[in-house]
């Protein structure tokens, strides 16, 4: 681990919104008087019936509860857009920065409070009423936005679809929320490649029973099947509708989205976040963590599909009036040094990206980055998996020019925001750490049995109290939201991730200890690749794990057990990688298939994937004990074969 400890440069001190002192102040008062603390901080919202209840949340089983500020009522698109007119209407809201450099598109809060208006009507007009699920299933162009927040104006509850899942991927998430309708593009458009999407809801909507309407965004124009009856283009529509739609008031505690993300057994799960407590969330931490100033232009460079994008490229800075820019495109197309392009083009002060891509420029070397000015960047972001202490001293010193903090964001889907981060004027960073707790987060680590451990400690890593962004249930199965989260550490909500807490209290996120990966930091369940990969024909059983990869954080590594009679060749292993990618989408694409004849597992029938993980990380000579095995010699054979395929 890294030693090296980078105080508060004077000059973001001098300027920041959270001073050390200020910082000092908030803790105690959360400490202190917590509703009180929530009722003054839910002041930056605008609510329509202001609340008098504050946190009703309980973890425990007897009377389980999660519910904020629940008799107050407020619209998210009125804090987004309605409330900046009169102040900052013609300032940029949204800046889009084409796939294609030579394409963007400068959208100011008054034409983005129309285009939500149109899209809110086109909405209504199809019949979408408050409470009706609709799945997005878009790139990134401005439409995505705008429809996001046409659906919070009417209540809608928006599911959006990351456009690189596939078909059948696509059917389940619309399925398992019965949507009546879909919003599309024609294509998408990453690095100069097309993304078939409209031809991917054709194919998802023959197992959708419940989509009555699929409206196209048209961004490429080409050409797609049109159904009569079902799919209508969108810039007809638009035009047609008008620009006012006044908007729901609705509850805090009413549903706003539901983002599938997956777990470590089962289907993915609907998290299912409310209006008022993830907008204040949202709000607050894009606020605090990123010292956003007015006039600022802020770039998270995460796709929509992602909770990222939610919570840091719509929800929060919209909700403070910011300029966030949204990139449709990737880090090497034209060339490496695209990132840094768009930062000099837009001015860009703030940049919010996934160590995954650092690690891929840092690779193409320093030219790349020394080609831009970067003069703009005062705060840099890391979000989506532990960022290694190498790739941070390169972000910080070749990118940022050692001027500029670097905020490691920890959090999750379900946690709807940033919940351990450093505030760039009030923290000093230690490269690798998430640093410490935002106010009124109570990390705890727990041992294997559920033993609060004190100090300078290793742990899972627990949250004690509950905080306005969590999630409030999986859709459709609450039962599964609290046994999921609540039941393995009784009291605590339970985050999946181990962590180290070090003698200054900082925390060191280590990455998940159940059968979850993180590849590029998107989430992968084992399980689910497990059962693509079993869905194939010549496949007997497949046990599924994470590996390490100097890009990707983790890879994919697959052990597979063909059924009697078929052989594991290198066309098999190419058509496996292909059946994964069109059964889940090429974020699961398998980076090593080994042909496994026999998997270990214990007599009772477990696989012990301690062993597998062993073997896919290389490291043999610690692979503990194996005597409980109900065949040992099945992991010579493994790790024989495995030096074949590595
Ligand atoms: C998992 C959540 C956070 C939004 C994007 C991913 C890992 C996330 C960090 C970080 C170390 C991190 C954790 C977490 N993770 N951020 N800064 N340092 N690990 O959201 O898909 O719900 O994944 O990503 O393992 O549990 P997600």
């Amino acid at each position: 681990m890294s030693e090296a400890v980078y105080p508060v440069p004077a000059h973001i001190a001098a300027s920041a919104t959270i001073t050390a002192e200020k910082a000092a102040v908030m803790r105690a008062a959360v400490q202190q008087d917590p509703d009180a603390f929530w009722r003054q901080e839910a002041r930056r919202l605008d609510w329509i019936t202001p609340f008098t209840r504050v946190n009703d949340s309980n973890f425990n089983e007897a009377d389980f509860a999660i519910s904020w500020f629940s008799d107050g009522q407020l619209n998210v698109s009125a804090n987004c857009l309605d409330r900046h007119l009169e102040t900052r209407g013609d300032q940029a809201a949204i800046i889009w920065e084409g796939d294609n450099p030579a394409e963007s598109r400068v959208i100011t809060y008054r034409q983005l409070h129309e285009e939500v208006c149109r899209f809110a009507n086109v909405l209504k007009d199809q019949g979408v009423r408050r409470g009706d699920r609709v799945t997005i299933y878009l790139p990134m162009i401005p439409e995505a936005a705008f429809a996001m927040l046409a659906c919070t104006r009417i209540g809608a509850i928006h599911s959006i679809v990351f456009g690189g899942f596939s078909p059948d991927s696509l059917a389940s998430r619309i399925r398992d929320c019965d949507s009546r309708l879909v919003i599309t593009a024609d294509e998408g458009l990453r690095g100069g490649k097309s993304v078939p999407l409209k031809a991917n809801v054709d194919a998802a909507l023959d197992h959708c029973a419940s989509v009555e309407k699929v409206i196209v965004v048209q961004r490429t124009g080409g050409a797609v099947k049109m159904v009569e009856g079902r799919d209508l283009f969108y810039a007809p529509l638009r035009d047609a509708a008008s620009v006012d739609c006044p908007y729901e008031a609705m509850g805090a505690e009413d549903p706003l989205f539901i983002l599938y993300t997956s777990g470590s057994t089962g289907t993915p799960k609907g998290v299912l976040h409310t209006t008022g407590g993830y907008l204040l969330w949202a709000s607050l931490t894009h606020d605090y963590v990123f010292d956003y100033k007015p006039g600022e232009v802020y770039w998270c460079t995460a796709d929509i599909g992602w909770v990222t994008g939610h919570s840091y490229v719509v929800y929060g800075p919209l909700a403070n009036g910011a300029t966030t820019l949204m990139f449709e495109g990737v880090p090497n197309y034209p060339d490496h040094s695209r990132f840094w392009q768009v930062c000099d083009k837009w001015n860009v002060a703030i940049f919010y990206t996934a160590p995954t891509a650092l690690r891929a420029l840092m690779r193409e070397g320093d030219d790349y980055v020394k080609s831009s000015s970067r003069k703009s960047l005062r705060i840099l972001g890391s979000v989506g998996e532990p960022i290694n202490p190498e790739a941070w001293e390169w972000y910080h010193r070749v990118v940022g020019e050692d001027r500029c903090p670097i905020v490691d964001t920890w959090w999750q889907t379900e946690t709807g925001g940033i919940l351990i981060a450093p505030l760039p004027g009030a923290t000093a960073l230690k490269p690798g750490s998430a640093t410490q707790p935002l106010f009124g987060v109570e990390p705890v680590l727990v041992d294997a049995e559920g033993k609060v451990l004190e100090g300078a400690t290793d742990g899972n890593l627990c949250i004690a109290q509950s905080w306005p962004g969590q999630m409030r249930t999986v859709y459709n199965d609450h039962d599964r939201f609290f046994q999921t989260y609540f039941s393995t550490y009784p009291g605590y909500y339970f985050t999946g991730d181990g962590c180290r807490r070090d003698a200054d209290g900082y925390y060191w996120i280590t990455g998940r200890v159940d059968d979850v990966i993180n590849v590029s930091g998107h989430r992968m369940g084992t399980a689910e690749v497990e059962s693509a990969l079993v869905a194939h024909a010549k496949v007997a059983e497949a046990a599924v794990v994470g590996m390490p990869h100097a890009i990707k954080g983790q890879g994919i590594y697959a052990y597979v057990t063909l059924n009697a009679g078929e052989e594991g060749d290198n066309a098999l292993r190419k058509e496996l990688v292909a059946w994964v990618r069109r059964e889940i989408g090429p974020i699961a694409t398998p980076d090593v298939i080994q042909f496994a004849p026999g998997l270990p597992k214990t007599r009772s029938g477990k696989i012990m994937r301690r062993i597998l993980r062993k073997i896919a990380e290389g490291d043999v000579s610690s692979l503990g004990d194996t005597s409980t095995l109900a065949d040992p010699s099945v992991v010579d054979h493994l790790i024989a074969d495995s030096r074949l395929v590595n």
